[in-house]
């Protein structure tokens, strides 16, 4: 994360002593990116940060792959994902894979119980909540999650999702395998955020408060590189609870963006994704579609054309209003759809004409471009609408 941010108590020169009120010492911890070549933080504990006295194996869910073939336009309804349990579904152990590559895993989990602490060390987390309410505890503060939201999870960031209800807190998960960040373009060359991005400092909210628990013998569930999908789980026991943080300091903690809080960049004609892009990882990036007045030229087209990203698959998740280019598809709220690379893709039939003279388009999507091909999780093969595919031509396989 670009800039400097404090919270509680820290000493005035790092790397000194930073004394409790009973004499004794805090314990301080770097969390650093890229080896000490970029973003930190300094961490002061009422424990020891590397303290652990169990340690065993966490299974994760199903995190196999099947790759996209034969190569096919997608549609899956994440909603008939939700857990008739949903209320005892946790934001942690209860995600679902949908699609996913070696660079990002998009997960699903419609949640009502208070997660495991957990952290994730394979790489950031950008969690856009659909639906529901949370209060997201971490060792550097605590976090609310309102609709709208994307939550920044930095890598090995220890935290606990509590949804605050009363429906399901429905959480489309983007899993990184790298960091996350704004797109670089946006920013100077000391990492502030530049007039012509579509949002700024003001837009990110950090822990506003530190959060601190008790207790002993605490479960932690860690997810990490390894397995025979690249990525499995350890569940440590630490000896005291992990919120025990007094203070910290630095350019590197978690932080909401909300969605409403984009502000569109619109033109006389239809401006392309990467107009409306919001972060940017290894290997992917993740774009909105926000509610905008759209194109003024008197001639203009405003959906977009026909178009073969060749170097992307292309995934829009469908969180609200009415995603015009879609209409007749069977595309709704709570859908994805996979566009991948090596097929062209556009609006659906009609779409071109009912756009026509419209002044607004009242859509709210998430999308996430990956440059290397997705595959299908178990809850991608589970949740397929099987016609999508053929929803252009109006007609498919004779069967
Ligand atoms: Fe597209």
């Amino acid at each position: 994360m670009a800039y400097y941010r404090q919270l509680g108590d820290v000493p005035p020169k790092r790397h000194t002593q930073h004394h409790r009120p009973d004499g004794g010492l805090y314990y301080e911890e770097l969390m650093g990116e890229e080896g000490f070549s970029s973003g930190s933080s300094l961490l002061y504990h009422a424990g020891v940060p590397s303290a652990v006295v169990d340690a065993s194996p966490w299974d994760l869910a199903d995190q196999s792959l099947a790759g996209n073939r034969p190569l096919l336009p997608r549609h899956i309804r994440l909603h008939d994902l939700t857990s008739p349990a949903w209320q005892d579904t946790d934001a942690v152990t209860g995600r679902r894979l949908v699609l996913g590559n070696a660079d990002v895993r998009l997960q699903y989990v419609a949640a009502g119980a208070p997660s495991p602490l957990y952290r994730n060390a394979v790489g950031d987390e950008c969690v856009y909540v659909e639906s529901g309410s949370a209060v997201v505890e971490t060792v550097f503060g605590v976090l609310t999650a309102r609709q709208g939201d994307y939550i920044v999870m930095p890598r090995a960031v220890t935290h606990r999702w509590v949804p605050a209800g009363p429906g399901p807190l429905r959480l489309y998960v983007i899993e990184a395998a790298s960091h996350i960040s704004p797109p670089r373009r946006y920013l100077s060359r000391f990492g502030q955020l530049l007039e012509h991005a579509p949002y700024c400092e003001r837009d990110l909210h950090g822990p506003a408060q530190l959060f601190r628990a008790e207790g002993e013998d605490v479960e932690v569930l860690v997810k990490h590189r390894g397995g025979p999908d690249g990525i499995t789980g350890t569940r440590y026991v630490v000896p005291a609870h992990p919120f025990d943080v007094v203070g910290w300091d630095g350019c590197l903690y978690p932080y909401t963006f909300n969605i409403g809080d984009f502000m569109p960049i619109t033109g006389k004609i239809h401006q392309p994704p990467p107009a409306h892009q919001v972060f940017e990882g290894v290997n992917f990036v993740v774009c909105n579609f926000v509610p905008r007045k759209v194109d003024y030229h008197p001639l203009a087209v405003p959906v977009p054309y026909y178009h073969s990203n060749v170097d992307s698959d292309e995934v829009m998740f469908y969180a609200g209003g009415d995603y015009e280019a879609r209409k007749g598809s069977g595309i709704g709220q709570g859908s994805v759809s996979l566009h991948p690379g090596g097929h062209s893709h556009g609006p659906q039939p009609g779409a071109v004409e009912g756009s026509l003279g419209a002044e607004l388009f009242d859509e709210l999507a998430v999308m996430v471009d990956t440059f290397r091909p997705l595959a299908l999780g178990e809850a991608g093969r589970a949740a397929e609408d099987p016609g999508y595919a053929w929803t252009w031509s109006g007609r498919g396989p004779a069967r």
